[in-house]
């Protein structure tokens, strides 16, 4: 089993002063940011580009966890991976190839994930799973942080993990949505390593013990 990995999600930090945000993270000697790009379409939301990606990765050396929340991903992963993307996630539900975008971006040097939604079946990325660095698990419909925790994806999650195991496979396996110190526990129980946490991270009036906390996992 992988350790586990803190991935704090900077949609709930201060957006007028996103390095600030990220320098959080990084002087809590946590590795991983979780930077979420949505496009308005996929999601009826918008965040920041590759600009902004590259700005934070010149005052940066943390692992940059990029979620893409587009409609049509395959057309700017080659941006954000100049960016400065160490690992960039693409949806499943859009039509476009994914096996052959989840392989360009290896050869654009970094890791790949595919993500699902919640509504989305494990049964959708099968296909997938001895081509990717991590799997991601929405626990929320995409589009917003704060919002509440999806328990009843647990046997969604519970079913990757077994394929992981029978198969022998190595990805990382992440969830996404209403983390914190009670739902990730839950998620670690079923095979969950990686865990994003945007309002429970920024929010924690102590972060330093909910850095451990999550750590120890
Ligand atoms: C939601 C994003 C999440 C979001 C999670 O669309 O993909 O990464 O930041 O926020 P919390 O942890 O507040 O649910
Ligand atoms: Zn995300």
């Amino acid at each position: 089993m992988h350790a586990s990995i803190l991935a704090p999600s900077i949609l709930a930090g201060d957006h007028a002063n996103l390095a600030a945000s990220a320098q959080i993270v990084e002087s809590l000697g946590v590795s991983w940011i979780h930077l979420d790009i949505m496009d308005g379409h996929f999601v009826p939301n918008l965040t920041f580009g590759p600009q902004t990606v590259a700005a934070l990765r010149k005052g940066s050396t943390l692992f940059f966890d990029t979620h893409l929340m587009l409609a049509e991903p395959q057309r700017y992963i080659e941006a954000f991976a100049k960016a400065g993307a160490n690992l960039i996630s693409i949806h499943i539900e859009p039509a476009y190839d994914h096996a052959a975008t989840l392989k360009r971006i290896r050869e654009l040097g970094c890791q790949n994930g595919i993500v699902l939604n919640p509504g989305t079946p494990a049964e959708a990325i099968e296909p997938f799973l001895d081509q990717v660095d991590l799997v991601l698990v929405m626990t929320v419909q995409p589009g917003f942080g704060g919002q509440p925790f999806r328990r009843d994806m647990l046997p969604k999650i519970a079913q990757i993990d077994a394929w992981r195991r029978e198969r022998g496979l190595n990805f990382r396996l992440e969830v996404d949505g209403g983390i914190d110190l009670k739902t990730g526990p839950e998620c670690r129980a079923v095979g969950v390593d990686t865990f994003v946490a945007g309002s429970s991270f920024y929010g924690a009036a102590d972060k330093t013990t909910f850095t451990q906390t999550v750590a120890a996992w």
